[in-house]
């Protein structure tokens, strides 16, 4: 062999120990081609693998969860297959049953879901799997099913409104009054309840405000930094083979360089709060995070374990509330219900009701729930087999195949919910005018099983009371009725370009 145009070629000798490492090179590639072969399918060209792969779906629909609660409408076991990305999805209950519950050691959230997440969420409660999560989970449920710290959220959450929020809606409708209609700017709701449901999580989770109610001023340098790095995380699922991102991060590349940076700014803050906590001493405190420090001492596992909780609390109620703000300026019967419902048990100048009020309001608490069926705030979920297994509708299942659950095609499936499945029907959950639950299996929009959400009751209750506080002294409209909801890619739903509405006061009744 002739090594002059590779001199340091020369230098290796061709000894069997070179040729065997060679050949497992080599041999290793192959299997790994093959296996991205076998699990990825690129060159299925199916019907549904091909309108993915050419986004021709966007033709007929507004969103991709659209193109899939379709798709699942018109598969007689509620199932599909994506060959080109691995991933079955489903929103058959049974299935749900079956992943969530009954083989619910067979499908954990798998290393392909914390390696996307990893570097943001850490070894955070949402990002784990086995005995870690089983720690976090017996911590996080005594810590959360605690009467003290629901009645700490639900202060929170009430004195947020009476001072920032109530305050705020006022002050727009003020200065809207000293301008022409025509130069009356519509407010973008979804990002009142972001900054809202920021403001509330950093509270509930380490006792500081982060201030972001105030819409003059930029997001907190925190919360514009959180949801940088919570989108490009999302975005790294979305690339097409995860080596595309792994690279980039290893270069040190475009989004994984922003990704890097809002990270870092992350643990610089998250370490400022727990030494701030520190210093002040988190024994008489309520927050999450004092809680926490009584049994976690490794600072890093601690920053962890809040990042997930504020994943977890933030961008879901205000997805929730952006729903159910929509669904209501469509449907006012809807919110003229909620008003008399309301009316019976508060004072007419009461601003925030409370806890004993809004549990006795069933009609409300239907609302919420409606809303959180077609609009659920965690669109899918997935999980990756560990073994080959069989679903209940006999779908044969892969080992390490993504099998996704589906609850915004399940809220849209008229064999789960009847032919008015697309109505905001409040009605449907109440017999004889009292709530009445369905499975968690046909509603999985808290997940359902042993890692059902642990913040369910709080974000319902927190959603309720902010909904009933707006409701009964606002008019609010969407600013342009024949808008529909586009989604923009992110971990949790989100409008498109926001829900701007236009508000007026009412008199209370
Ligand atoms: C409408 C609001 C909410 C919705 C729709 C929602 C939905 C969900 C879903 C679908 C999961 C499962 C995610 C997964 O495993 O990938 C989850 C898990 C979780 N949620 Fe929520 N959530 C909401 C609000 C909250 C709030 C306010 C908190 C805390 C204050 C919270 C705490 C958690 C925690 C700690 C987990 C992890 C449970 C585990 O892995 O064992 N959630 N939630």
């Amino acid at each position: 062999m002739e090594f002059d145009s590779f001199p340091w070629l020369g230098s290796l000798h061709i000894t069997p120990c070179f040729l065997f490492f060679s050949f497992a090179a080599l041999f290793s590639l192959f299997s790994l081609l093959l296996l991205v072969l076998r699990l990825l399918q690129p060159w299925c060209s199916c019907d549904t693998c091909r309108t993915y792969l050419t986004a021709s779906w966007a033709s007929e629909f507004d969103n991709l969860c659209d193109w899939y609660a379709h798709l699942l409408r018109r598969s007689p076991t509620g199932t599909i297959h994506v060959h080109v990305l691995g991933n079955t999805i489903t929103a058959n209950p049974d299935n749900v049953h079956h992943i969530l519950k009954s083989r619910f050691e067979n499908y954990p959230k798998g290393k392909q879901f914390s390696a996307i997440l990893g570097d943001l969420l850490g070894k955070g409660i949402f990002n784990a799997d086995g005995d870690n999560w089983k720690f976090q989970r017996k911590m996080a449920s005594l810590e959360l099913g605690s009467l003290s710290v629901r009645s700490y959220a639900f202060e929170i959450a009430g004195s947020e409104i009476r001072t920032l929020l109530l305050p705020l809606f006022d002050s727009v409708i003020a200065k809207s009054l000293s301008r022409t209609p025509a130069g009356t700017r519509p407010l973008d709701l979804q990002d009142v309840f972001r900054r809202f449901s920021f403001d509330t999580i950093c509270r509930f989770s380490f006792g500081l405000d982060p201030g972001c109610m105030n819409l003059s001023l930029p997001m907190s340098e925190f919360a514009v930094a959180f949801d940088a790095a919570s989108k490009l995380s999302a975005e790294r699922a979305m690339t097409a083979s995860p080596l595309v991102w792994k690279v980039k991060r290893l270069l040190n590349l475009g989004s994984e360089k922003r990704l890097r940076e809002a990270i870092e700014l992350i643990n610089v803050l998250a370490d400022d709060v727990i030494k701030q906590r520190r210093e002040m001493g988190f024994s008489a405190q309520n927050d999450l995070l004092s809680r926490f420090m009584g049994s976690i001492q490794d600072d890093q596992f601690l920053r962890d374990v809040v990042v997930s909780f504020l994943l977890a609390g933030r961008d879901t109620v205000a997805s929730g509330l952006t729903g159910l703000f929509w669904l209501l300026s469509q449907n006012p019967k809807v919110e003229e219900a909620i008003r008399v419902e309301a009316a019976q048990v508060m004072d007419p100048t009461q601003d925030v009701a409370t806890f004993e009020q809004i549990r006795t309001m069933h009609y409300l608490h239907a609302a919420v729930y409606e809303s959180l069926r077609l609009f659920p705030p965690v669109q899918f979920d997935s999980k990756f087999a560990l073994e080959d297994d069989v679903l209940p509708d006999r779908t044969y299942v892969r080992r390490g195949t993504r099998v996704t659950y589906h609850p915004y095609a399940m809220g849209r499936m008229e064999r789960l919910w009847g032919p008015d499945c697309l109505k905001f029907k409040p009605e449907r959950w109440l017999k004889g005018g009292v709530f009445s639950p369905q499975s968690l299996y046909k509603f999985p929009v808290f997940q359902a099983g042993p890692r059902v959400c642990l913040g369910k009751e709080l974000a319902v209750v927190e959603m309720k009371t902010v909904a009933l506080a707006l409701i009964r002294k606002y008019n609010i409209c969407a600013a342009d009725s024949s808008w529909a909801p586009r989604f923009a890619p992110g971990l949790t739903a989100t409008f498109r370009g926001g829900l701007p509405v236009v508000i007026s006061a009412r008199p209370l009744s």
